[in-house]
């Protein structure tokens, strides 16, 4: 045999190896059969290597044909069998893998959001003094809002609340105060409750959010004090805050209450020294409270002789921050699961 006849042999022999690798590799019906392919054609003793060290025998020129002829036969064949082999791994069946002794895979659980949190822990602290949790909507009416609230139309005492108005007379309500009204109305007195809920106004800065939650008090019986307040939420302040927390009262005015107040508890940072947090003061406000005025019986027929009571309203995205340090509200509101991850419940 000439040596131009086994080079052309070889070139012929490198065709047919391929034709008959590529189809081994599409016929094998599993991932088993599949890599018994390879090992044939592939493998270390495999017909394509055996084709290399077949080239020592060919004349010198024929070589790097050859040569050029094997590689491409080995990149064809290796992509075809990676190919083959991740459709297998597509289609391969789950269960057939599913060691069923092995512990689960805990899908992870949510918590609820730290306001709602704080919103529930304090809303329990009431509970177990005797209030009971009612609700009341997000939108209302100009009576709900203002006017039932003793706050006279066109009053600048309005002007405090920059009213977020979605029609003539609805608006998103600018407090829970509202729902005294509404749950007056509704019951006759005593009235012990607490309402939690969403709140609007026009504000937005690090520590202004234009929604916002409060917690809203309300009790109406015989023979209620301030003492009374200033005893409830004094406990609150200790349950919440801790046993050693102080509060004081300041005066302040709102429309529905009189006389009115503004709490303050000594600084949770600092206990009271003065700091930063409290820019100093030892004090931090965190919330409005009075005597129900009486002018809001008559709107809910009440008898003013024979009734008192008291209200206050808990600014709850406040006295997260407080009890957690954070010092922009907005952070509450982004729905970064980094913030929401630091605090669970
Ligand atoms: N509604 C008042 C506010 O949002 C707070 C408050 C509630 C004051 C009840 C007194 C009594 O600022």
């Amino acid at each position: 045999m000439t040596n131009s006849a086994s080079d052309s042999e070889f070139l012929a022999k490198i065709e047919a190896t391929r034709r008959e690798a590529l189809d081994a590799l599409r016929d094998a019906r599993d991932a088993v059969s599949l890599e018994k392919a390879r090992v044939k054609y592939l493998g270390s003793k495999g017909l394509v290597g055996e084709l290399s060290k077949g080239m020592k025998a060919l004349d010198p020129a024929a070589r790097p044909e050859a040569g050029r002829a094997v590689n491409q036969l080995r990149a064809e064949t290796d992509a075809a069998f990676a190919a083959l082999q991740k459709s297998f791994q597509a289609q391969e069946d789950p269960r057939e893998f599913l060691d069923v002794t092995l512990p689960g895979r805990r899908s992870p659980l949510g918590h609820a959001h730290l306001i709602n949190q704080t919103s529930a822990e304090i809303c329990s602290i009431f509970a177990l003094m005797g209030f009971s949790i009612t609700e009341g909507p997000e939108i209302e009416t100009d009576y709900y809002n203002f006017e039932a609230l003793n706050f006279p139309a066109d009053h600048p005492s309005r002007d405090m609340q920059q009213s977020l108005f979605v029609g003539e007379k609805l608006l998103l309500r600018t407090h829970t105060s509202c729902v005294q009204i509404r749950t007056m109305e509704k019951t006759p007195p005593p009235v012990w409750i607490v309402v939690p809920g969403k709140t609007y106004r026009r504000d937005d800065d690090l520590t202004h959010s234009p929604m916002f939650n409060q917690i809203e008090g309300l009790a109406v019986d015989s023979k209620i004090t301030m003492a009374d307040l200033k005893g409830v939420l004094t406990e609150f302040a200790r349950q919440f805050f801790g046993e050693g927390a102080k509060i004081r009262l300041r005066p302040s005015f709102f429309p529905f209450t009189e006389p009115s107040a503004e709490v303050d508890v000594a600084c949770v940072s600092c206990g009271g020294r003065g700091c930063r947090i409290c820019k100093d003061s030892g004090w931090l406000e965190v919330l409005g409270c009075g005597m129900v005025n009486p002018a809001l019986y008559k709107h809910v027929n009440y008898d003013p002789q024979k009734v008192s009571g008291f209200a206050f309203g808990i600014g709850v995205d406040r006295m997260a921050m407080l009890k957690y340090r954070l010092d922009n509200i907005g952070r509450f509101y982004q729905g970064d699961a980094r913030h929401a991850r630091q605090f669970p419940s």
